[in-house]
């Protein structure tokens, strides 16, 4: 699709804030803002992220336009997440984005924040061709996704209770781990034994996920070594992180291959936080072997980012799918 426009997009659904510049389909600035004060309560505060991407919104917005070396004039289009997130972080966004697109009476367009983690697939090369399917795995979400077109998207598969990166976090947080638990246990895993430790793999449909089965076992199996050696976690930590990972890995790669046999279709790839892992870009990267076309994003946009709100906000603008300057934004949004 030939895309000729400018636009600044602003992604604030949960503890990042972003802002993204993409000029005639290409992305020229993509900063992200970490917020760090939740480490300290082991969980995302939601009160604390909305007044932060509070502080943070002007400095980024900032950033981004000094990066991409324009200026506010030039812009065609103000994008923003629209939803699925949290109320109060998407409001920050939401506002900002609604008063820049006002005073430069230019048009304002609402983004589907998961949509987005999928079609982050087209901002570098190699781009997926449409079918495709996607396993779209971030905190909040776990889903299998039949991608048809640029806004044709079906699930096709997803989680009855925790997302994966929950799993991640959640088993992470059982070792002791800090919040977000999955990049470390991630790390730590590099140098432990995927295969020392076993956990349940629940049993559900198809294409059915379910991650809390799988955080009770580890609970239980640290509650029972525990009990025997209260230095357990400690002494086994890397291997107990490799074990959990290939746990969860191995269900997430099991799933994409059950979808990719019923769809009948070998074009595969992963979004969301969760497609930043190390094992399970590595298992996916081995099924090129076996005749499947594989499309991992570049690792910064995997994780919550602008630049996927600025490419679906430029393939909209060409559409122009733009919404009222009194769009709400939505904590709930099917894809
Ligand atoms: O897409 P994302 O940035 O935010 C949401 O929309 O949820 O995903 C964040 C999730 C967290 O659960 C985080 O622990 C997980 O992605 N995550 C990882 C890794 N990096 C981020 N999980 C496992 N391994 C990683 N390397
Ligand atoms: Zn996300």
């Amino acid at each position: 699709m030939i895309q000729n426009s400018t636009i600044l997009a602003i992604e604030s659904s949960c503890d990042d804030t972003s802002v993204s510049i993409i000029q005639k389909g290409k992305v020229i600035a993509n900063i992200i803002e970490t917020q760090t004060v939740h480490e300290a309560w082991g969980g995302i505060v939601p009160e604390l992220a909305s007044r932060t991407h509070q502080q943070k919104i002007v400095p980024v917005v900032d950033a981004a336009l000094k990066k991409a070396n324009i200026s506010k004039k030039e812009l065609d289009a103000v994008a923003f997440t629209q939803g699925p997130g949290l109320i109060g972080s998407l409001m920050v966004g939401a506002s900002f984005a609604k008063g820049m697109a006002l005073a430069l009476n230019i048009p304002l367009i609402g983004v589907h924040h998961m949509k987005a983690h999928i079609l982050a697939h087209f901002i570098d090369e190699p781009k997926p061709e449409f079918p495709f399917i996607c396993l779209t795995v971030s905190g909040g979400h776990t889903q299998i996704v039949l991608v048809k077109d640029y806004d044709e998207m079906e699930i096709i598969g997803s989680t009855l209770d925790d997302a994966a990166g929950e799993a991640f976090d959640k088993t992470a947080k059982l070792l002791g781990l800090a919040y977000p638990g999955g990049p470390l246990l991630d790390k730590l895993s590099k140098d432990g034994d995927p295969k020392k430790f076993k956990f349940v793999e629940p049993r559900v449909g198809e294409l059915e996920f379910s991650f809390s089965g799988v955080k009770s076992s580890v609970l239980y199996f640290l509650q029972k070594e525990t009990k025997k050696n209260p230095y357990f976690i400690e002494e086994n930590l890397s291997d107990l992180c490799a074990s959990i990972q290939e746990r969860i890995v191995s269900i997430l790669i099991k799933k994409l291959k059950l979808a990719s046999k019923k769809y009948a279709i070998k074009n595969l790839a992963i979004a969301g936080g969760v497609s930043a892992n190390s094992a399970l870009r590595a298992q996916l990267s081995n099924l090129t072997k076996h005749g499947y076309n594989i499309f991992i994003p570049d690792f910064q946009y995997c994780l919550d980012n602008a630049g996927m709100i600025a490419q679906t906000a430029s393939f909209m603008y060409e559409k122009r799918l733009f919404c009222e300057h009194s769009a709400e934004p939505k904590a709930r949004w099917s894809i």
